[in-house]
């Protein structure tokens, strides 16, 4: 019985030591160097090389290493039957509420207004409306994105929010399904999305959406890339129909050198930092659902793969 770390990506070594301290008793294997697949009961995935999973024929379960599970379900080869588990909150749910609240204090405060002007030497105080003039719309009101909605209306804004099934949040005005879409959008003068990546939210943020948000309003994602349509955002922002955006997840990351995005004057790119894995708060995770799914007893972060989060 052994547990396979699966990640092009990652380093494993602060994971080896984490299991073996917490685990002694299961071997630490890192694809491609799997030993006998028919030993492999778990395996830790983030962004796993497609078809690594379905290759492993005892494998119980599939504990990512991050909150968004999309670049696991995305390999065609997974079983339909094995659980995925992913992050819940470990740590994610405070830094991603700060960068919300950043990103908008920076558009509300005209931030990037006054960096353009320092950079040639220009002092010209500018119109500033106060939060309360500032409705904030929140699309995802899960584990991150109902504290992003909570931490936003604390600091005076306005807040709405969106999500699939209907939400009772206090002081947070609510709406469900696509069917209520353009009406959350058409009232927020930003957009903060923090949805995962689904097959019903991939491309979520295209021309229509920016069509239904009003003149001169903006743009935050720090949910996937994917949820942008890149050349409807580039052409509302050119026409003035957003003022800006501020991005941190892109469709190729890293984002490439000549994407338009790295020197439009109104976007700012950040690189996938809003909230980086907490590696204490994730291996204790991770340890404590290997153990309850040793004691046959439910894990948490339990994926429903119909929904596909
Ligand atoms: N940038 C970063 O550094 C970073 C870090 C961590 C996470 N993330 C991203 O944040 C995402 C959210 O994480 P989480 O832990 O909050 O997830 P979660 O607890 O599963 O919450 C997902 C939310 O999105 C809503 N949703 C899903 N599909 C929808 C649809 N088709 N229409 C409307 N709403 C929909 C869900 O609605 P219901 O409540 O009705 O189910 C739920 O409110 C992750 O999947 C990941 O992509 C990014």
């Amino acid at each position: 019985m052994s547990i396979l770390f699966c990640s092009d990506s990652e380093d494993p070594a602060p994971w080896r030591d984490a299991i073996a301290q917490a685990l002694p008793g299961m071997p630490f294997r890192v694809w491609p160097d799997a030993g006998a697949l028919e030993d492999v009961r778990y395996a830790l995935a983030w962004r796993p090389q497609p078809g690594a999973l379905a290759r492993l024929p005892n494998l119980r379960a599939v504990l990512v290493l991050g909150a968004g599970v999309d670049s696991v379900l995305s390999d065609p080869a997974l079983p339909l039957d094995l659980p995925v588990l992913r992050l819940v909150d470990a740590g994610l749910v405070e830094p991603m509420a700060a960068y919300a609240l950043l990103a908008v204090l920076y558009f509300q405060r005209r931030a990037g207004a006054y960096l353009r002007q320092q950079a040639h030497a220009v002092w010209q105080p500018r119109e500033q409306l106060p939060p309360a003039r500032w409705p904030v719309g929140v699309m995802g009101l899960g584990t991150i994105g109902r504290v992003v909605a909570q931490r936003l209306a604390a600091n005076g804004f306005p807040v709405r929010g969106w999500s699939r099934t209907p939400k009772h949040l206090d002081g947070i005005e609510t709406f469900a399904g696509r069917e209520r879409l353009a009406a959350f959008l058409a009232q927020s003068r930003v957009v903060v999305s923090v949805l995962p990546l689904t097959a019903q939210t991939a491309g979520i943020l295209d021309a229509t959406a920016f069509a239904a948000m009003p003149e001169g309003s903006y743009l935050v994602n720090i949910g996937r890339g994917d949820h942008v349509v890149d050349g409807d955002l580039l052409a509302a922002l050119d026409s003035g129909r957003l003022a800006g955006a501020m991005l941190d997840v892109f469709r190729e990351e890293p984002l490439p050198a000549a994407h338009p995005f790295w020197r439009h004057p109104r976007v700012v790119v950040t690189p996938h930092v809003a909230a980086p894995t907490v590696a204490a708060d994730a291996q204790a995770q991770v340890v404590e659902n290997i153990r309850r799914l040793e004691r046959g007893e439910p894990p948490t972060g339990l994926v429903d793969r119909s929904r596909g989060y």
